[in-house]
């Protein structure tokens, strides 16, 4: 099969969070089954072209609405040596510091911006010759290829056979712009309505995704079921009802050629199951590297995450300092968002030296040595599509406390006191009370139950979440999608 990923994000050239990761890592998995990948992302001005060996490769023009062109440089690399990728270069939109906005706030003209890279990638498809089987699009910013292939390109086009699969990450962001952009996307108004892309008024980007792609999925199972809930579907569950039969959730794997502890060159010492030497001078240096007091008998609780409400924060900022004052535990923690949370842990860190370490800002260098460093990763989060970083700490023998939720709950086996077994510690209600007593949970057992912490540890480190298995559960969307297509 042929099949491109748009998407606005891509691990190591431009990332925020983990819908990254699965655009490099899905595309790798499906060459080794031997399928025929190729990437589109814009070239954001941050992305270091020398670096990854990004070279200009010709010129695209695409017809936006109102007889809008605009021409486009399509620069080419090669992801990880294993996956072409193509750049679309756009100064007046993609020559700017961030992905989707700065410290200030959301670009503005964030509908145009992605419109503009979704029928680009028609168009490059059409002039580089690469005529897909699939097109696979992800969250709100690529939710428009859907829609073009079945208007702009459903007859008399290369690509009027091309099916569209959309990948829902995160329902939390939709792509809910003023209706004044409709007419440079140039969707006829026809589809400016409540079932497809219409939402009070404005337009929903996310949502005319949804009607139109032959094939939807999510992240996790439990998530898909989630998505069809009030709740959980966050203001779309009815349209997603309207798709069920072909919504999927299929988990997300770990790329290991990443994220493996016996290989990682970006954390000080290596280690595997079999001798955890490393694990124990990687916790050393994070202590070293965030201040903290050289400790090998206390617990560190890591957290990585963007700072936003999705992931818990509330609760944390309720419950670490009672958790700091009562328990004998230490906390690092790296992340960059919501300006209430960055001052929380500043304050955090300024109030409990020795014990608080944080880092304000992206790192992938400490990323990894949180998860190799700590001895529990927590992950509150309100709703988790997937999660990554769950799975990372497993693979490094760092354990997991999740809310049960979404992928939290489909990768993390609960502890049982009875006989040791489970990869991480888990807790269902959002709230305080309930995450208090899950770190306590933790605690007791690393004081009092040391062989449970190492059984749960071996537990941890031996599950894989291969991206090989997923890969061949999106081969069958595929396949699914292209049927529909041609139906
Ligand atoms: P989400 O996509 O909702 O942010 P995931 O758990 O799926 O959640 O993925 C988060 C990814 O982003 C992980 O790879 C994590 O290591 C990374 N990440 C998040 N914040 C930072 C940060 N401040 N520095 C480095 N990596 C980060
Ligand atoms: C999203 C979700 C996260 C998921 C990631 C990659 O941003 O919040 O749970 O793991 O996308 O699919």
């Amino acid at each position: 099969m042929k099949i491109v990923f748009v998407s606005s994000e891509c691990t190591p050239y431009a990332k925020t969070g983990g819908l990254a990761d699965v655009a490099a890592a899905l595309p790798k998995a499906l060459q080794r089954l031997g399928h025929e990948v190729r990437i589109i992302m814009p070239l954001y001005s941050s992305i270091d072209r020398a670096r990854y060996g990004i070279q200009f490769q010709s010129s695209s023009c695409i017809h936006m609405g109102h007889g809008e062109e605009n021409w486009v440089g399509v620069h080419s690399g090669l992801l990880d040596g294993q996956v072409p990728v193509w750049f679309v270069e756009y100064d007046r939109f993609f020559g700017r510091p961030g992905i989707y906005h700065e410290y200030w706030g959301e670009y503005l003209d964030n509908a145009y911006r992605f419109a503009l890279l979704s029928k680009a990638a028609l168009q490059i498809c059409k002039d580089q010759n690469f005529i897909p089987d699939v097109m696979h699009s992800h969250d709100w910013p690529t939710a428009l290829v859907p829609a073009f292939l079945k208007t702009w390109d459903r007859v008399l086009s290369p690509l009027s056979a091309t099916a569209s699969v959309l990948t829902i990450h995160n329902v939390g962001y939709q792509g809910v712009y003023d209706a004044s952009a409709y007419s440079y996307i140039g969707i006829g108004s026809e589809y400016f309505y409540v079932d497809a892309f219409e939402s009070h008024g404005k337009i929903n980007l996310l949502k005319g995704g949804i009607f139109f792609a032959d094939a939807l999925t999510t992240v996790s199972p439990t998530h898909a079921r989630e998505l069809l809930e009030p709740i959980g579907g966050q203001g779309l569950a009815p349209y997603l009802n309207n798709r069920r039969d072909v919504l999927f959730g299929i988990l997300n794997g770990v790329d290991y050629e990443h994220w493996n502890p016996a290989t990682d060159a970006l954390i000080p010492a290596p280690f595997d199951p079999s001798d955890l030497s490393g694990k124990a001078t990687c916790k050393a240096h994070l202590q070293q590297r965030f201040g903290l007091e050289q400790r090998a008998d206390l617990p560190i609780f890591g957290i990585v995450s963007r700072f936003v409400q999705q992931k818990g924060f509330d609760l944390l900022r309720e419950v670490l300092p009672s958790a700091l004052n009562g328990m004998a535990l230490q906390v690092v923690v790296l992340g960059t968002g919501d300006n209430s949370t960055e001052d929380f842990f500043h304050w955090l860190t300024a109030s409990y030296p020795g014990r608080v370490g944080s880092y304000i800002g992206f790192s992938d260098e400490l990323s990894h040595l949180i998860e190799a460093g700590s001895d529990f990763f927590l992950m509150p989060s309100l709703y988790e599509p997937c999660g990554l970083n769950q799975s990372y700490s497993m693979k490094y023998g760092t354990l997991p406390i999740v809310r049960a939720t979404g992928g939290l709950d489909d990768t993390v086996q609960n502890y049982d006191e009875a006989t040791g077994n489970g990869t991480g510690f888990k807790f269902w209600d959002a709230t305080a009370a309930a995450l208090y007593y899950s770190i306590g949970w933790a605690v007791s057992t690393w004081f009092d139950r040391p062989q449970h912490i190492a059984q749960m540890r071996q537990q941890a480190m031996a599950q894989n979440f291969s991206w090989d298995d997923s890969a061949r559960q999106y081969v069958d969307v595929y396949h699914l999608a292209i049927g529909n297509r041609r139906a």
